[in-house]
């Protein structure tokens, strides 16, 4: 699938499928998404360009390479893109944090903005959008939308289960946001939900239901 890159280690797919279980607790499910979101800020940040930086050892100075460019921004999307963020900030502690406030409306499935706060220079960064789910796409097109307003134009997008649907509308709304997902399933329901899937994110992360 062009644009799209399927993280299939088998750490992050054994503990996707924890996850599926709906007998799995709060607890184990809000424990497992974390360390699955520091998993994958490893494979999003595979090919982050480096520059050579002198740095003194303690026998001579020496040419050793480093991260180029300004600190990276992640950006999830409320409630459960938070779900991956502590883990993405354990590999990336430095990185800056855009909070996008959307929920998906049950009757339309739109999406709808409750909150938008972001760094100020965030149009000078590379930003990593995460939500744990890609079903309509809907919310994750209006993150997009709204970053791309305030000038981003680096993005990359980072969730764990994407349907099919949701891939082909977010590509054909951003062609160059590429997308990193752990696993495609087989289609959308009548109600918007990804099956297999593993039900609604948020509610089994902050036990709402
Ligand atoms: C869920 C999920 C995504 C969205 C995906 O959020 O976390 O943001 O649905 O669906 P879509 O691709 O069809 O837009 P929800 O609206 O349930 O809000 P919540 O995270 O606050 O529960
Ligand atoms: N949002 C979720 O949390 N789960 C789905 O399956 C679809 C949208």
């Amino acid at each position: 699938m062009d644009g799209v890159t399927i993280i299939n280690h088998p750490l992050v797919q054994h503990k996707l499928t924890l996850m599926r279980d709906k007998n799995r607790s709060t607890k184990g499910f809000r424990q497992l998404l974390n360390e699955i979101g520091m998993l994958l800020a490893y494979e999003v940040t595979r090919d982050l360009p480096l520059e050579m930086v002198e740095v003194e050892t303690p026998l001579e100075k020496t040419m050793q390479p480093t991260i180029a460019s300004k600190k990276l921004v992640f950006a999830p999307i409320l409630r459960a893109g938070v779900g991956f963020l502590d883990g993405m900030l354990t590999l990336v502690p430095s990185a800056r944090v855009a909070h996008i406030g959307l929920y998906r409306d049950p009757e339309t499935l739109t999406a709808v903005e409750y909150y938008f706060k972001a760094p100020s220079d965030i149009a000078d960064r590379l930003v990593i959008v995460l939500d744990p789910m890609l079903a309509t796409a809907n919310s994750a097109i209006a993150a997009v939308d709204r970053l791309k307003e305030r000038g981003v134009k680096d993005l990359r997008f980072v969730c764990l289960l994407a349907a099919p649907e949701g891939i082909k509308n977010f590509r054909a709304h951003h062609p160059d946001v590429p997308i990193w997902t752990v696993a495609v399933d087989s289609h959308l329901n009548d109600h918007g939900y990804i099956v297999p899937g593993l039900g609604d994110a948020g509610d089994r992360m902050y036990g709402t239901k």
